[in-house]
């Protein structure tokens, strides 16, 4: 690329050329969150690709992000920055041990949390996201015997808001398993009036220390809206430029990635840069491609989400 290129003004100028629209989650670097056309959390984005005129889905995200739009939209190139922007929790749960793994629970339902393989949503019976797993869950009547994949951790947040017993997949993303309550118990300490905001797919030890667990559109949601002026916030640090955005005069402090980093990174989601997605809209390419019949057996699952609302 020619470094005299103004990246901001080539992506504007493909974008309308390729009659494209750029959808980011909220932990992209804030260069590519402020040149969106939407910037959300999971249900917000696929809700967002369902309901796009584009011919072009240009997704900032994991690669799981881009794939359900995929599967919503197989009509239209979606195409992704970089392809190996992958997600912990999706990578360790394939789609063939899990199919195996399931057959031991055979009278149980499959409510598979977004971040995982097309492969694994179409073992599933219904999607979930983060912002609406407890209402995915109670959707089942009470007798129904669940399985919870593939993230341990906010399957064990949902059973605690449930009183429901799920079957667990033992996934977990690397980035939020590095939040330790003691971390938390010193940032407690130093900042005595702060309120602990943490995503559901932090440990139980940590989610249980917080005020409000939250997807990150929810966490933005109640930093905009609290009245207090210090947040002690568990997730990734991407999040912070819409907080800092919508509460300029808030004290954010991100936990500490136990790696000693002052914050955490998702080391895949920060694979995607300005530059990736100029060639992602200029040669359209990495573009998703999937199977039409596993499109169509992942796409009912994602579907009885959206229906949901
Ligand atoms: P949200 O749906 O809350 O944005 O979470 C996505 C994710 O990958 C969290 O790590
Ligand atoms: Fe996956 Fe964790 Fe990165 Fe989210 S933060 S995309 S769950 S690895």
């Amino acid at each position: 690329i020619d470094p005299a290129l103004d990246l901001a003004a080539e992506i504007a100028r493909l974008r309308r050329e390729r009659n494209a629209v750029i959808l980011a989650h909220y932990y992209q670097e804030p260069e590519i969150q402020d040149l969106a056309d939407f910037v959300g959390d999971s249900l917000q984005l696929s809700q967002a690709a369902a309901r796009t005129g584009a011919d072009v889905i240009a997704f900032c995200g994991v690669h799981f992000m881009a794939e359900t739009a995929k599967i919503l939209n197989p009509g239209k190139r979606v195409v992704i920055p970089d392809l190996d922007a992958g997600c912990s929790l999706a990578d360790r749960c394939p789609a063939d041990a899990f199919g195996a793994w399931k057959q031991q629970f055979p009278d149980h339902k499959v409510v598979s949390y977004i971040n995982c393989s097309a492969g694994v949503k179409a073992h599933s019976d219904i999607i979930c996201t983060s912002s609406n797993a407890v209402r995915v869950v109670e959707s089942f009547p009470k007798d129904q015997k669940l399985i919870f994949a593939p993230d341990r951790h906010l399957g064990r947040w949902v059973m605690r808001q449930t009183g429901r017993d799920l079957v667990l997949w033992p996934g977990f993303c690397i980035v939020h398993e590095q939040f330790t309550a003691n971390r938390v118990a010193q940032l407690k300490a130093r900042h005595p009036d702060a309120k602990v905001i943490v995503h559901p797919e932090c440990d139980a030890t940590v989610s249980r220390m917080a005020d409000f667990v939250g997807s990150t559109a929810a966490l933005l949601a109640y930093v905009a809206k609290a009245p207090g002026r210090t947040f002690i916030v568990g997730t990734e640090a991407g999040i912070l430029h819409q907080m800092r955005k919508a509460r300029p005069d808030a004290e954010l402090v991100p936990i500490p990635a136990d790696s000693g980093c002052n914050c955490a990174l998702c080391p895949y989601m920060k694979l995607n840069s300005l530059e990736k997605l100029y060639l992602a809209l200029r040669d359209l390419q990495p573009e998703i491609v999937l199977d039409e019949a596993l499109r169509l057996k992942a796409l009912g699952p994602v579907e009885r989400m959206l229906a949901l609302g």
